[in-house]
């Protein structure tokens, strides 16, 4: 593994064999320090609580040294285009910037979401893509415009974990919100769904369809693994035979940037409700967090028998360690799966 930045990177077998490894790792958690004389830089243009924590906690629980840098904030403002006249508020390129991080550290980490002006510009991930472009270590992507691969990861691992025995049915269902917040954990939670074999169902309203090119890669996923896609905006409807619920709101592409609709009638059709939930095949509820209660997910439900948000927050520790041993130290993590194995 050479970065982990996005789903399509990874087969479907590739990414279910990533997330069987990280229930072993949660199971049998190396204690040999791993990584020990390694430094992870994780660098954030955006707010965070899990992706922050459970990243550094993992990298000093194998050994590494982490240090977080709040991008433009703590450091320099930053500049990414290519041939631009510096004489704004950036003082550094990241020419120079990560260049000079990958000498002081064996990995990096980036959360850059998009700025909402446009979706063609935000979809290009320029942030990301310079990290890519620039880094002479592995770079780790830990939410940017398309993807939010660690929280697919650790969702994975928790389906696998949670979900009841031959469970196959999974409802990503849109949510209500104050804004149109941006679309990488929908996007990564499609494609985690469709490469774990599930059947896919996407509930949303007219016009909240997620990027054709993400889709176009679920689709093709559903079909290799023999799985079904269907996008819907019935619901209740949606909800019957479900084995997951996975709530997320996202903004539009087609009013990109634009209020989300916010009348209480549309609200209470699209918020998780303990009545939708009892139509489930004893479903399990799934949210990456942040969550508002009583507008994005009812506390009926947060507080009721099929949550199991707090388990998924916890396998983002394991599923970081999962990424940084895969990208440092693969040989260890060969050695901790024998071991478990024995
Ligand atoms: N789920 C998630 O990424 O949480 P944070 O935004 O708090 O990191």
């Amino acid at each position: 593994m050479k970065h982990f930045t996005h789903l399509r990177d990874f087969s479907s077998a590739e990414f279910v064999a990533l997330a069987e490894e990280v229930l072993r790792l949660k199971k049998n958690p190396p204690t040999d320090k791993p990584l020990a004389g390694k430094t992870v830089g994780l660098c954030f243009m955006n707010p965070s609580l899990r992706t922050q924590v459970s990243t550094e906690v993992a990298a000093v629980s194998l050994g590494a040294h982490a240090i977080v840098l709040a991008l433009g904030t703590d450091t320099w403002k930053m500049e990414f285009e290519d041939g631009a006249v510096m004489d704004g508020a950036a003082a550094e390129h990241l020419k120079e910037a990560v260049p000079v991080l990958s000498r002081y550290c064996q990995a990096l980490g980036l959360r850059s979401f998009p700025n909402g002006a446009s979706w063609a510009e935000d979809k290009k991930e320029p942030y990301l893509s310079a990290f890519k472009k620039y880094a002479t270590v592995p770079v780790v992507n830990l939410e940017s415009a398309t993807g939010h691969p660690c929280q697919a990861l650790a969702d994975l691992a928790t389906i696998k974990e949670r979900m009841k025995p031959k469970g196959k049915n999974f409802l990503l269902t849109w949510a209500p919100h104050i804004k149109g917040l941006p679309m990488a954990v929908p996007n990564s939670t499609a494609e985690m769904a469709a490469a774990g074999g599930m059947n896919v169902t996407i509930a949303r309203p007219e016009g909240f369809d997620l990027d054709g090119e993400i889709m176009k890669n679920v689709r093709a996923r559903c079909e290799e693994n023999g799985s079904s896609l269907t996008v819907t905006d019935k619901v209740p409807e949606a909800y019957e035979e479900q084995h997951v619920v996975y709530a997320k709101s996202w903004g539009s592409i087609k009013d990109y940037g634009k209020p989300l609709p916010s009348d209480a009638a549309f609200r209470a059709k699209w918020m998780v409700t303990p009545d939708k939930m009892k139509k489930t095949d004893d479903a399990i509820f799934m949210h990456c967090l942040p969550v508002r209660r009583n507008l994005v997910v009812h506390d009926g439900v947060l507080d009721g028998p099929w949550s199991v948000v707090v388990d998924q927050a916890e396998n983002r520790l394991h599923a970081a360690k999962a990424v940084l041993l895969n990208l440092l130290a693969p040989h260890k993590l060969e050695t901790a799966a024998r071991r478990h194995a024995r």
